[in-house]
């Protein structure tokens, strides 16, 4: 069977894009990439060294200069694989809530963006890769030969990421949750420089009422459709 070669899934926070991008990577032999961890990394470094993440300026240096590293898993407790920056795991920092509350802030920044892209397009071009993020299809990859946008009511993704965090031992409530992916979508589909959207050509699959089993063959039949 020919399989594209690149497939680009994006979508809003918690639309399920990284457990089906994964899933989709293991079938295929291909590479997993979630470029999400590239902003989260970002934000992560400028709230550990006491950043002021209003500057603009001083991000940006930080987005440039940044070591960040995705090496295959180096332990099993859950990661997709190991998340470095300048030489320290923060595979878990990234996923705390002060990262979930300003990453957006970060991610709209146009130096960060064009940092962060240049080296994502650079990984993608080398071919056999599922990319997960929020402007796979309509920026980084836009030649991607199969381009899924990920959604489900903001509610039902809500519901998936306060389960997520309370298994990690997250304390937000399911209120606070909501209303943090509520901003972020926000924020993510009306920045300036490539906000969150459907590239023209993506196949929208909504995962309301679907469990991951569901979405998974849904995206497995795409996959088999797509030619390069
Ligand atoms: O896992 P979740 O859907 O909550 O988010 P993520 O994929 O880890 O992305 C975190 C944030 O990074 C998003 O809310 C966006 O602000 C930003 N992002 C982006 O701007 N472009 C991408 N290609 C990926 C993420």
């Amino acid at each position: 069977m020919s399989v594209p070669e690149v497939i680009a899934i994006d979508g809003p926070a918690a639309s399920g894009k990284s457990t089906i991008g994964k899933k989709l990577a293991d079938e295929l032999g291909f590479l997993f990439f979630d470029t999400g961890v590239m902003y989260r990394a970002v934000t992560w470094a400028a709230l550990s060294a006491g950043a002021d993440l209003n500057d603009e300026a001083e991000i940006t240096r930080l987005a440039e200069t940044v070591i960040i590293d995705i090496l295959p898993p180096s332990r099993a407790d859950g990661r997709n694989c190991d998340i470095i920056l300048d030489g320290t795991d923060i595979t878990w920092d990234i996923r705390r809530a002060e990262v979930d509350r300003n990453v957006s802030l970060v991610s709209a920044y146009p130096g960060v963006r064009l940092a962060l892209t240049t080296q994502q397009r650079r990984i993608g071009l080398r071919g056999k890769v599922v990319m997960v993020g929020r402007d796979i299809g309509t920026a980084v990859m836009p030649e991607a030969s199969l381009k899924i946008y990920l959604t489900a009511s903001t509610e039902e993704r809500a519901r998936r990421r306060y389960l997520e965090q309370r298994q990690r031992g997250g304390q937000a409530s399911f209120s606070e949750v909501l209303a943090d992916i509520h901003e972020r979508d926000q924020i993510d589909s009306t920045r300036a420089i490539a906000p969150l959207r459907p590239a023209s050509d993506a196949v929208i699959l909504d995962t309301d009422g679907m469990d991951v089993d569901q979405a998974f063959i849904k995206a497995c039949a795409l996959v088999c459709k797509t030619k390069n």
